[in-house]
């Protein structure tokens, strides 16, 4: 059996432990080790009164079992004081259990102020005072564990209780939001809705209820979620009678009723009534972006629609490039170890397969190192720390802003684990009509202040156009354009189907990129993975390619994101070398869709040796038949349909550069490999040119036109060519 959950070493502050379900939460704290602080003001249940016996009774009863407790008698509303006994007492705090109550029952009309304003306090303002106080010194501990206590009468309201249900549910909306801003700092928060036999539910539940519903049986719940291993946070859970159930939003599909360029009403409102209520379809969002997140796709929809133009409005867009230029943004630090160094190299596709990566993945290597794209996670906290601020001069929609270009420069390489500063700042903001592109300068620093990395993103906010600002500007680092000749060098690799879901482990937790409905919302059929996370590939190819992986050689990198990388996909790294100017696009192999252009990566010096284990790919042809020796590995019954051997020959400027074989005859499971038959004989032989090769895999040249047209040339059995038909529509597929 694992081992028991335990709390020794940790602080607990229970508040309003001296009965009911607090008393539960604080003696089985005691029980498991932790230094408890138990809190009671002593009063009744309406708020009156006060004593000092009700949270001596618990301290008492923990000591004598053995455990560690003290007393504290101050109402919550004197949060400070009782944070500060544990500090004084044990000199930490580590888990803080909201959970101190009143009732001051009255049907809405004869709430007084009084009655609202006493149940306010305790409830919510006294939740946020204690935790207030507790919250610097979980920060800086880099660890924390809030409860807070709402009830099913703020969820689901219920008569009588109006002051009560909105003091309750006013604590679900402030956990889920210390959730967000605590995540950083391993600070959890969660809330129940317990329901107990107490002396504050006597009076409106029968007394068999009150015997059965023990406090006992809520406890394990809270101290689960109390536990360091537990990682909940941000959740809801109703518990009572030894049951437990985690709740969430849910909503309907919804109805866009506005149309382009026609007013919108009231009666579109009531004419759409029924889809916008109807829960046969429905999505559970579960942040602030998912619920925002279909905004786009709305408003595309809309813009998109056919309809009869009008004149286009100039509109306003609250956007002001000088104000937001000028804007001071405070700088934003994040510390790590080698921990989050592997992690990135893990999410950008580093395996241990390939013993050259081995320095990039293993901290006990002499020649460990960072590489440089990590540069973009620091400062993209940074980012999303800034967006989550008001800058005056920028308004953005946070659900309407894509990804356009990013800029790095490293200027000496990153150490494997560091404090770095960033600092941002809007360098400039252009009207580019459909849109306004933003650019943000980050500057990061080391601990001796020493510039190592400048990050520039552009971010396209879809909307926010037309402001009557300038289309360029002197701030914007260009992208290139690649030669047009053939590529000098390629390297293809297939992403994990988990790529995206390691990645976002290094910082960008967007949803996009492993919720299959928030994707869906975003008009997308399944997650993407981070345009940050293809960079991440494509700048490795490179380094791999022309600098033997020396990361003290690379110097700065520009890209444009222009199509998504599906989990799972190949990507291309097409490479072009002028100097030490490495030009570079990057294909998804299986749509041929340019996901990565108008790149290059700079370094210090290059060099033409390939990387020294494996030659990189140079043909196209060679990631299609790669990818088919993947694909028959996985469909073991593939072989026995097919049951022939056949070679294919690829040909550039008209002369054979390569062969293949596609042996589903002589070996059990098929096999794909480059040259002439190992043993058997070729039953096929089909001869296609490099480029057309891809056409003919993605579907744009169906086979009979190739052969009517030359492009492809078959000897032999032709019947078992079209049987090949499975494998290339497998591919079109992905
Ligand atoms: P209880 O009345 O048995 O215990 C609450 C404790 O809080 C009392 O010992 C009281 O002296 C203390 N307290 C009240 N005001 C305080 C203040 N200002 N400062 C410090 N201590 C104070 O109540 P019970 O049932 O154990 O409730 C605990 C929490 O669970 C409450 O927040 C309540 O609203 C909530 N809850 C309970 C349900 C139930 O079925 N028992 C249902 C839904 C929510």
């Amino acid at each position: 059996m694992a081992a028991p959950l335990r709390f020794d070493g940790r602080v607990v502050l229970v508040t309003g432990a001296g009965n009911g379900l607090g008393r539960a939460y604080a003696l089985a704290f005691g029980e498991r080790g932790a230094s408890v602080v138990v809190n009671d003001l002593g009063g009744d249940i309406h708020g009156g009164g006060k004593t000092a016996r009700a949270a001596d009774v618990v301290v008492e009863e923990i000591r004598a079992k053995g455990g560690k407790a003290v007393a504290n008698y101050d109402s919550v509303e004197d949060g400070d004081k009782l944070v500060q006994t544990a500090l004084d007492n044990f000199g930490r705090i580590d888990v803080v259990v909201n959970n101190a109550g009143i009732l001051r029952d009255k049907s809405f009309a004869r709430i007084s102020d009084q009655d609202w304003d006493i149940i306010h306090r305790v409830h919510l303002r006294g939740s946020f005072l204690v935790t207030r106080a507790a919250w610097p010194h979980m920060k800086k501990q880099n660890y924390g564990r809030i409860i807070m206590t709402t009830s099913a009468a703020g969820i689901y309201g219920n008569f009588g209780q109006a002051n009560y249900s909105a003091a309750k549910l006013g604590l679900l909306g402030l956990s889920n939001t210390l959730s967000i801003e605590g995540q950083k700092n391993n600070i959890s928060s969660n809330t129940i809705a317990p329901i107990a036999g107490s002396r504050l539910t006597e009076t409106v539940m029968p007394p068999e209820w009150i015997k059965a519903l023990k406090p006992e049986y809520v406890m394990p719940l809270v101290l689960f979620l109390c536990h360091e291993s537990c990682p909940e946070t941000g959740s809801l859970f109703e518990v009572g009678a030894g049951w437990m159930a985690k709740l969430r939003w849910e909503r309907t599909l919804g109805a866009t009723v506005r149309r382009k360029n026609i007013a919108m009403t009231p009666e579109d409102v009531r004419d759409n009534w029924e889809k916008i209520t109807d829960f046969t379809q429905s999505s559970h969002p579960a942040s602030n972006q998912e619920s925002t997140a279909n905004m786009m796709k709305v408003i595309q929809d809309i813009d998109s629609a056919a309809e009869a133009p009008v004149a286009r409005r100039t509109q306003s867009a609250g956007m002001d490039p000088e104000l937001a230029k000028a804007h001071d943004i405070p700088p934003e630090s994040f510390t790590y170890t080698a921990r989050e160094v592997i992690l990135y190299a893990l999410g950008v596709g580093m395996s241990t397969k390939e013993d050259e990566y081995l320095k990039f993945l293993f901290e006990g290597s002499e020649a460990f190192c960072t590489l440089p794209t990590f540069a973009v996670i620091p400062a993209q906290m940074a980012m999303q720390q800034a967006l989550m601020q008001e800058i005056p001069g920028l308004k953005q929609d946070l659900v309407r802003v894509l990804h356009g270009e990013q800029y790095m420069e490293v200027y000496k390489p990153l150490p494997t684990d560091a404090t770095l500063t960033s600092k941002l700042k809007i360098a400039d903001i252009l009207d580019k009509g459909s849109g306004a592109v933003v650019l943000y300068n980050v500057e990061s620093f080391n601990e001796k202040g020493e510039k190592v990395a400048f990050n520039q993103f552009s971010i396209f906010v879809v909307g926010s156009g037309n402001f009557g600002g300038k289309r360029t500007s002197d701030a914007i680092i260009p992208t290139a354009t690649v030669p047009t000749r053939a590529p000098d060098a390629s390297i293809t690799e297939t992403t994990h189907v988990d790529q995206a879901a390691l990645y976002r482990l290094s910082g960008d937790r967007n949803p996009l990129h492993i919720d299959p409905s928030f994707a869906a919302l975003a008009g997308f059929d399944t997650p993407i993975i981070h345009g940050l996370c293809s960079f991440g590939y494509a700048v490795r190819h490179v380094l791999r390619r022309y600098a033997n992986n020396d990361v003290t050689r690379f110097k700065a990198v520009k890209v444009r994101f222009a199509k998504p990388v599906l989990p799972g996909q190949s990507i291309q790294t097409d490479m072009w070398k002028e100097g030490n100017r490495i030009y570079f696009q990057c294909k998804v192999v299986e749509t041929g869709n340019t996901a990565l252009s108008g790149a290059y990566v700079d370094l210090t010096s290059s060099s033409d040796k390939p990387a020294s284990v494996k030659a990189p790919s140079r043909l196209q042809s060679d990631s299609v038949f790669e990818l088919m020796q993947e694909q028959i590995k996985s469909r073991p019954g593939l072989a026995s349909k097919i049951n022939a051997i056949l070679v294919w020959v690829i040909t550039k400027g008209g002369k054979p550069v390569s062969e293949w074989t596609i042996d589903m005859k002589t070996s059990k499971n098929g096999e794909v490999y480059r040259g002439q038959p190992k043993s058997g004989k070729a039953e096929c032989t089909l001869t296609v040119s490099d480029e057309n090769i891809m056409d003919l895999v993605t579907g744009k040249l169906a086979p009979p036109q190739a052969f009517m047209a030359g492009k492809l040339k078959v000897k032999g059995n032709i019947m078992l060519a079209q049987k090949l038909g499975v494998l290339f529509n497998e591919q079109a597929k992905l």
